[in-house]
């Protein structure tokens, strides 16, 4: 079992061992620094290896920690960005580069497979998309428009792959899927058979220099000729911070009494936030994998609900016999439908990134791996003005404004928490965490299961918005730019790169006694 950014564990991240790096080499220079061992650090990591630079993947947890563990890995030519919106956010040339870079990514992965022996599940198969309001049904015959416009392989269909009821249906050809953790280790090891190095628990935290960057992390100093960020969400503060927007969305391995009910295919609903369905074998075993109910992070209550709609939804179509896994995952909206990939805007030309997938993140991953490469190798490619993140304005005077701010988290709790406040500490549940606000200050309370008590200055050590509990995934998740943290603070997800300031509270609970 490898390691998660929540309580809740996937399907994939239950199959496969810790990944265990073949050879962390001691050498401090590179060609290329890559922060994140997800699909895109690594994806990106092997081409450029194999095109003669010398590069260095450094992973702040294990291989597969984040959104690559937690995806439910659809392979799509079908975006969610919908062309139609493509075509009027930008135009119908843009949209149908876009198609072919999907088109290339499902290729890479086709390759890499192929070349390096990979077995991960890996199946092209159709996709079947469908309406159940007359709405959606217009809009489904819009978006059919616009994919015959971008040359996606696309048809009508009277039956669709699960049963539910549908009022129309389009079949996508040539879309696929595989197990994401199988297919991330086997790029993770052709990476290092090509003298690539990955070195897992390093987090980078911060860059110095133009020309030659040296790049500090929690494992001493590298030097590059480029760094990519590769971490979902670059770190620090970057006006792409202001155009991503973080979301969580539900996914569940389900087992079902009958065989034959396992949908060959890969399968959407329309409606707002959709559904989507598909099968998997993994060790001998298939499994229904379904998901929906996101919603912006930190922007639900109680997360639990989510899985409990999702599980509803679910035994409302399928002969449910058990549900094996279920996990939750972040994901990024982009503000105008299109990713973000290429240069890191604010900083040295050298400093890239890939971010803003939204629910495409196994394909884009391919797309920034092709995008990425041809920027360090400075070759000609029309996808680099497509993704370019400097195509959004820069906000005049957007400074860095992050203070550090240590140690008044103790002071804060014994001003916010008077006596007749600590009742509020006994009434957690075990396992349940709780903003407390009080005369306009707040603190970050957590019972484990153990019924300790745990406190922390919810002030995102990023930009100091206010994390919120999140039930399900037992973390603390920050609304603004998605930054997430462990029960008792300890940085998760970025953007932040510093935990939440943590508080004595056995003390604090003896000082009020
Ligand atoms: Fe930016 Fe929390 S992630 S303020």
């Amino acid at each position: 079992m490898t390691e998660r950014d929540g309580a809740s564990i996937s399907l994939w991240q239950d199959s496969v061992p810790y990944y265990t790096a073949r050879n962390e080499s001691t050498a401090r220079n590179y060609d290329v620094v890559i922060a994140g061992g997800g699909i895109t650090g690594l994806s990106t990591a092997l081409l450029l290896q194999q095109a003669g630079r010398s590069c260095v993947v450094l992973e702040s947890q294990s291989l597969g920690f984040g959104t690559t563990g937690g995806t439910t890995a659809h392979l799509n030519t079908l975006l969610d960005t919908p062309y139609t919106t493509i075509i009027s956010n930008f135009d119908e040339k843009t949209a149908k580069l876009v198609a072919d870079a999907a088109r290339a990514s499902i290729e890479l992965v086709k390759q890499n497979i192929r070349t390096h022996h990979i077995d991960c599940g890996f199946m092209e198969t159709p996709a079947w998309l469908f309406s159940q309001t007359e709405k959606q049904t217009k809009e489904l015959q819009d978006l059919y428009e616009a994919c015959l416009k971008v040359e996606l392989d696309i048809v009508y269909s009277k039956d669709i792959p699960v049963p539910i009821p549908f009022e129309q249906a389009l079949r996508i050809n040539k879309q696929a899927k595989f197990h994401p953790l199988d297919y991330l280790y086997g790029i993770a090891k052709a990476f290092e058979a090509a003298g690539g190095v990955i070195i897992q628990h390093c987090r980078v935290l911060n860059t110095r220099g133009d020309g030659r960057i040296t790049v500090e992390t929690s494992r001493g100093e590298y030097e590059a000729g480029a760094l990519i960020y590769a971490t979902h969400i670059p770190m620090g503060v970057n006006l792409l911070h202001l155009r991503c927007a973080p979301y969580r969305s539900y996914a569940m391995a389900v087992k079902l009494k009958n065989r034959s009910g396992y949908p060959q295919g890969l399968a959407y609903d329309s409606c707002d936030p959709y559904h989507y369905y598909r099968s998997q074998i993994v060790n001998g075993e298939e499994y229904l994998i379904a998901g929906g109910e996101d919603h912006k992070t930190a922007h639900e209550e109680n997360t639990d609900r989510c899985f409990l709609q999702l599980e509803a939804h679910i035994r409302k179509y399928f002969a449910v016999e058990n549900i094996a896994y279920k996990w939750s995952s972040q994901y990024f909206e982009p503000a105008d439908g299109l990713p973000y990939i290429g240069h890191l805007p604010g900083h040295p030309d050298n400093i890239y990134v890939a971010t803003g997938y939204g629910g495409n993140g196994i394909t884009y991953s391919g797309v920034a791996a092709q995008v990425l490469k041809s920027l360090v190798m400075q070759e000609d490619n029309p996808l680099i003005a497509v993704f370019d993140p400097n195509r959004i304005k820069p906000i005049a005077g957007f400074t860095n404004f992050v203070k550090e701010n240590a140690d008044v988290a103790k002071q804060l709790l014994l001003r916010i928490l008077p006596a007749d406040k600590m009742e509020s500490l006994a009434e957690l549940a075990p396992g349940e965490g709780k903003v407390i606000r009080y005369e306009g200050e707040t603190v970050g309370l957590y019972k484990d299961h153990q019924g300790q008590l745990h406190a922390v200055n919810p002030v995102c050590t990023h930009l100091k918005c206010t994390v919120e509990w999140n039930g399900a995934e037992q973390s603390w998740d920050c609304p603004c730019h998605g930054a997430r943290y462990s029960c008792d603070g300890k940085v998760l997800t970025g953007p932040a790169s510093r935990n939440l300031d943590n508080i004595p509270i056995e003390s604090l609970i003896e000082e009020h006694h």
